[in-house]
C-alpha cells in the first residue's frame, strides 16, 4: 500500500518481502453457517482455523520480521541481567528518555502496577479517551477514569486532523477545581477508542504546559505512538522534514512516565512496559512487578521476547513502513466509501471503522445492525471483524461501528480488495441481511461470549 519514498511512482506495495509464509484456510458458505450455528452467531467463538481473512484485532497478531527472528534466537535467559535485557532498556530509554524501564507482559500489567502506587478512593485520573484496560484498572483501585476528549471526536463524519486531542478547556477546568485529587494526565496516542484518531504535538504541548502549571506528572499511553507519530509528520506544520524518530523522541519529551503494548507499536507478539521519570515511583513499581510478574530485568517476558520489542520499537519508526501502515487504512476506506459504505472519517491508524447504518439501513439498533454486517462479513468471505455498538455498550452505545482492525505486516494489497470486495458483497445484499436477538448473555463483557438468533422479516 506503499508508494516509493522518493514519490512520482503511481504503483502502491507493501515495503517488505516475504521469507515465511503461513497458509489460509478456506471454507465453504455451508461450513461458515454452521460454524455460525454453532457459536450462537458470535464471531469470537469460531476457530481461528475457521476464519480466512482474521480483522478482529491489530493486538499482538503481526508479522515479524528476519531480525526480529534473528534477534530471537540471540535471547539471552538469564535471570537476572541478562543481556537482552541491556539491549531491551537501551532501547527504551533511547527512544523515550526515561531512566526507569520496567518490562511488564502486556500493556495492562503497566496500568495495573502504575495505577496500584498511584490511584486511591477519591482520584480522578483525565484521558483523551481511557482504554478499556486502563479504565477497569483505575476503577479497580476505586479512581474514577475520566473521558475529555475533544469536541470533533463525537463526530464520526468530521474531518478533522487530530481527532485524537484531549479537550484542554475541560481539562483546565478540572485541574483548576480539583488539581490535588489528580495523581497525572493521561494521553493515549493514537486514540483507539475513538477509532485510532491521532493527538497532535500542539495538542501534547498545551496538556503538558498545564500539567507543569499544576504540578501533575503527564503520562502517555503509547500503544501506537509510531503511527501517532506519521500523522503528526503528515498533518501538523512544522513536522513535513522531521523523521518519525525525532517526532517520536519530541512526543515522549513531554512524558514523565510511559505505558505501553508492545502488542501493537512494539511489532511484537507479546511484552510490554512501563517507563517512569521518578525515582521513588519506580521502585514501588518493581517492588510490586517482582510480586505479580517477576524479577526487575525481565518482567513477565522471556529474554526473547526483550529481543523481539527491542528490535521492532526500531523497525516500526522506518517511514517506508509507516507509510505503508497508514496507506493500508486509508485504501480501505477509499474501497469502502466507493462502494457507497460510509466509515468513521478520516481513518485512523489501525483499522478502519465501517458505519452499519450505511450497510443494512433497514435494521433498528434493538436488532443489534453492527453485530449483523460481522456475522453477514463471515458468512459472505470469512471475515472476522468486531462489533463497536449496542452489543458491546449497550444502551449507552453512541454509534454502530464494525471495526476492522489490520494486523501489522501480515496482509497483502489483495488480501485488502478482497476485503473490500466482501463489504461491497455484503452491501449489495442488504435486504436479505437479518437482525438478531440475544438469547443468552453473561453479566459482564456480554460481547465475548453472548449467543444470538436471526430474526426474520
Ligand atoms: C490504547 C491501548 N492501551 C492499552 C492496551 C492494553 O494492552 P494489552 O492488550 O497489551 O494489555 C490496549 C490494547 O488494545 C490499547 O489499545
Amino acid at each position: 500500500m506503499s508508494g516509493t519514498g522518493d514519490g512520482g511512482w503511481r504503483t502502491i506495495f507493501e515495503p517488505f518481502r516475504i521469507k515465511s509464509v503461513e497458509p489460509l484456510h478456506f471454507t465453504t458458505v455451508a461450513e461458515r453457517e454452521a460454524a455460525l450455528e454453532r457459536t450462537g452467531y458470535n464471531v469470537f467463538g469460531l476457530a481461528a482455523r475457521e476464519v480466512l481473512i482474521d480483522l478482529l484485532t491489530d493486538s499482538g497478531t503481526g508479522a515479524m520480521s528476519a531480525e526480529q527472528w534473528a534477534a530471537i534466537m540471540r535471547g539471552d535467559e538469564s535471570y537476572a541481567g541478562a543481556e537482552s535485557w541491556e539491549r531491551f532498556t537501551a532501547a527504551v530509554t533511547n527512544l523515550t528518555g526515561l531512566a526507569h524501564v520496567i518490562p511488564v507482559h502486556q500493556g495492562r500489567a503497566a496500568e495495573r502496577i502504575l495505577f496500584a502506587e498511584t490511584v486511591k478512593l477519591g482520584d480522578v485520573v483525565p484521558n483523551n479517551t481511557h482504554f478499556d484496560t486502563t479504565r477497569a484498572n483505575i476503577e479497580y483501585d476505586r479512581g474514577e477514569a475520566l473521558d475529555l476528549p475533544c469536541e470533533a471526536a463525537g463526530d464520526t463524519q468530521a474531518e478533522a486532523p487530530f481527532k485524537g486531542n484531549i479537550d484542554v478547556e475541560r481539562l483546565e477546568a478540572l485541574l483548576a477545581e480539583r488539581a490535588l485529587d489528580v495523581p497525572m494526565v493521561f494521553l493515549t496516542v493514537t486514540n483507539n477508542t475513538i477509532g485510532g484518531q491521532p493527538v497532535s504535538m500542539a495538542n501534547v504541548r498545551e496538556v503538558r504546559a498545564l500539567c507543569d502549571r499544576y504540578e501533575i506528572p503527564l503520562f502517555i499511553d503509547a500503544a501506537r505512538f509510531a503511527e501517532n507519530c506519521w500523522f503528526v509528520i503528515q498533518r501538523e506544520e512544522g513536522y513535513a522534514d522531521r523523521t518519525p524518530t525525532e517526532v517520536a523522541k519530541e512526543l515522549f519529551s513531554y512524558a514523565d512516565g510511559v505505558t505501553m503494548s508492545a502488542k501493537k507499536d512494539g511489532l511484537a507478539n507479546i511484552g510490554g512496559f512501563l517507563a517512569l521519570r521518578d525515582d521513588d515511583l519506580a521502585a514501588r513499581c518493581r517492588a510490586l512487578l517482582i510480586l505479580t510478574e517477576g524479577f526487575p530485568t525481565y518482567g513477565g517476558l522471556a529474554g526473547r521476547d526483550l529481543e523481539a520489542i527491542a528490535q521492532g520499537l526500531e523497525e516500526v519508526l522506518d517511514p517506508e513502513y509507516l507509510r505503508y501502515r497508514v496507506r493500508t487504512a486509508e485504501y480501505l476506506a477509499q474501497r469502502c466509501w466507493d462502494a457507497g459504505v460510509e466509515t468513521v472519517r478520516p481513518p485512523g491508524g489501525h483499522a478502519v471503522y465501517l458505519d452499519a447504518g450505511s450497510m443494512v439501513p433497514h435494521l433498528h439498533r434493538d436488532r443489534f445492525p453492527a453485530h449483523a454486517v460481522v456475522v453477514e462479513l463471515y458468512r459472505v468471505g470469512g471475515i472476522r471483524a468486531v462489533e463497536v455498538g449496542s452489543v458491546m455498550f449497550g444502551p449507552a452505545a453512541t454509534h454502530e461501528l464494525v471495526r476492522l482492525a489490520l494486523p501489522r505486516r501480515v496482509y497483502t494489497q489483495s488480501h485488502i480488495d478482497y476485503v473490500a470486495e466482501v463489504v461491497a458483497a455484503v452491501r449489495a445484499r442488504r435486504e436479505q441481511v437479518p437482525g438478531y436477538r440475544i438469547t443468552w448473555e453473561p453479566p459482564y463483557l456480554r460481547h465475548f461470549t453472548a449467543r444470538f438468533e436471526p430474526i426474520a422479516g
